[in-house]
Formats: structure tokens, sequence, C-alpha cells
């Protein structure tokens, strides 16, 4: 209906304002407290007539304090994530914000600040994480260079961190002169050089063996537990993915599942640790169905929904699809006949 009256041309006008009002409340109540708020966060790279969406309205909220592993297929948009965290890279669309800060906004200079005192890095290559013609104690007061501290509270702060790191060992040593394991946890050090809030890293452990890439990750904890860094940290390895308390999973550039863990204790005192895997549900009421649930159900393109009144249960469009013999109709019809029902 077309509406020609003046005084409801200003009603719908007042109604759009509002419905916009609305939609900013919504938006900067999204996530209000948190240390990381990713609201629908799109990357798209173009180059060469090729665009790629490696992040596609992906949300993530991460509280002060946590200590959160990302996992995900490769190429599902970790990388691009943590860049943009990191202030290397920045969202096509969607905000981020960290530490109150929306980094869409900061100017070159603010970004710069906000790399050097904010937020520490951590690279799955060993080798681009330290400058190789420094000992590991200049590599950790380099990003303090551009703080007033003195340079002695730079040299005690360094070695304080060198030692908390369990690589104080290898204070005057080149990285060439360091084990892999001992050049990541002096890279962790001289993340952490200015107190950052947030610690990232991407694979960190990746090119290490298992029992180098535990010390690692514990040094990760030590980071988390006892200098109050949140961090975040992408592994493909489950034995890391299953000490942290929350582990978030990225498919196609968007939070697909969150699996949280705790402990429990029984009268005897014996501790147990429980798992429970969540899809994760995004302000749009979107959740992704995990592949092996959907395939060998035969879902596709549509399901059908049914609300209980303590959940929602979800069915395949075609319900004979799990069984043997089974074809749609044709003709756009969506029941399913079974192959001697075949219509002629
Ligand atoms: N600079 C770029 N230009 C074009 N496409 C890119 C670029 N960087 C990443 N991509 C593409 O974006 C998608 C996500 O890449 P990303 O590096 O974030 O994945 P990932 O989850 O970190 O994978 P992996 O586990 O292999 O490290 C991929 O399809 C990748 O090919
Ligand atoms: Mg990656």
């Amino acid at each position: 209906m077309t509406q020609t009256d003046g005084r409801a041309g200003v009603a719908v006008a007042g109604g759009i304002a509002e419905l916009g009002a609305e939609a900013e409340r919504a938006r900067t109540a999204y996530g209000e407290g948190a240390l990381v708020v990713c609201d629908q966060v799109v990357r798209i790279y173009s180059g060469e007539g090729i665009e790629v969406q490696a992040l596609q309205g992906l949300d993530l909220l991460i509280e002060d304090g946590e200590l959160v592993a990302m996992v995900g297929a490769s190429g599902s948009g970790k990388s691009t994530l943590m860049n943009i965290l990191a202030g290397l890279d920045t969202p096509t669309a969607g905000k981020v914000r960290v530490a109150g800060l929306d980094l869409g906004l900061l100017s070159s200079r603010q970004r710069l600040t906000y790399r050097r005192t904010e937020v520490g890095f951590i690279w799955q290559q060993t080798s681009r994480n330290l400058l190789p013609y420094l000992t590991a104690k200049q590599n950790v007061m380099t990003p303090m260079r551009f703080t007033r501290h003195s340079r002695r509270y730079c040299a005690l702060r360094a070695m304080e961190l060198l030692e908390v790191m369990g690589v104080a060992h290898c204070a005057d040593r080149t990285p060439s002169r360091m084990s892999g394991g001992e050049q990541q946890r002096a890279a962790i050090a001289t993340a952490l050089a200015n107190n950052p809030r947030l610690l990232l890293a991407d694979e960190p452990t990746g090119e290490l063996d298992s029992a180098t890439a535990r010390d690692v990750f514990g040094a990760l904890q030590t980071a988390n537990s006892e200098l109050g860094a949140t961090v975040l940290v992408v592994t493909h390895d489950p034995a890391v993915s299953a000490q942290v308390q929350r582990t978030v999973a990225i498919r196609d550039g968007r939070t697909s599942s969150e699996t949280l863990r705790h402990d429990s204790a029984d009268e005897l005192g014996n501790a147990t640790r429980h798992a429970v895997e969540y899809a994760v549900l995004d302000r749009a009421g979107r959740v992704q169905l995990p592949r092996e649930m959907i395939n060998p159900l035969g879902m596709r393109d549509r399901v059908r929904l049914e609300a209980e009144h303590d959940h929602i249960g979800v069915w395949p469009d075609r319900p004979a699809a799990r069984e043997p013999g089974y074809r749609a109709r044709p003709r756009g019809r969506h029941e399913a006949v079974p192959d001697d029902r075949e219509e002629q």
C-alpha cells in the first residue's frame, strides 16, 4: 500500500528512525564488556577477477581473562581473523572491537600504538617471531623501546619475562642457537613485553614435536594465568584444544560450534573433565548444522523444524532419505517415493 497521507509519512519516518535506533542499541549492547567483540565480520579478498569470502559474517565474543583455542579446516578463515584482531588487516564489513577500541576507526598512528601496546602476536614460523641478529633478551627489549621506560627497567623486565617463560638460559643467545621450542617461548616473552591485554598465537606449535608443543602451550597458559593476558590460540593439535576451557570452531568463515569444558570432582576427590559441544546460534538465528549430522540424513537445501516445549526438532524435507532405494519424485515435488512405487 502506498502512503500518500503526510501524517502517515511522518509516522513511517518515525518508525524507521525508531527501528534504526533499536538496531544501533542492539549493536552497542552486543558484547558489551567483552574484551574482543567480532560483530558480523566480513573479509573478502579480491584480485585477478577472483573473490574469496574468507570471513562471512563472523560473530565472536571473548571475555577478559579467557584462554580460547580456535580450530577449523585449512582455509576456514582462522589466520584472516587473527590478522584483523592483530591490527594487520581490516575487515571488508562488520565491526571489530578490542579493549573498547573500534579497530575500523583507528587512524594509522592509533593502529600502530594498538599493535605495540594492546596486542601481542606469535606466528607459526619460529623464524618470523624474533630478529635473527639480536639475542633473546634484546628481542624482548625491542618493543619496549617505544615506551618511556628506562633501559634498566626494560632489561629487568625482559629477564623477568624470559624467566617466567622458562628460557632465561637463552637470554644471551641469538635464535639460531636456540631450539624451536625455546624460540617460541622467547617469542611469547617478546609479545608480552608491553603487557598487552590480548595475546594472539596462530598455530604457534605447528612446527614443533608434541613434547615441545606442550612446553610452548604451557608458556601460553602461564601468560594467561600468571600474567593476566587473554589468549586466543589457533591450533590443529587436539591435545592443545583439549586442555582449554573453550574451543571455538570456524567453518567457512563463521564460528560454527563451541566446546566448553569443565572439571568436577566426585566424593573421593577424583577429577573428571566434561566437554560439551554446542552449535553457535548467531543473532540472526542462524545455526550451522555439522556435516557429520546432516550428510547421513541427506539433509540439503531445506529442513523441517518443529518447536517442542523444550527443544526444536530438525527433519529432512524428504523423510525417506535414509532408506535404501530412496528416490525423490521428479517435477519439483519434494515428497519421497520408494523405487517400487515409482511414477510411470
Ligand atoms: N591475501 C590473500 N589473498 C587472497 N585470498 C586469501 C588471502 N589470504 C587468505 N586467502 C584465502 O582466504 C581463505 C581463508 O584463509 P586463511 O589463511 O584465513 O585460512 P586458515 O583457516 O588460516 O587456513 P590454514 O589452517 O591453512 O592456515 C582461504 O580460501 C585463502 O585461500
Ligand atoms: Mg592459517
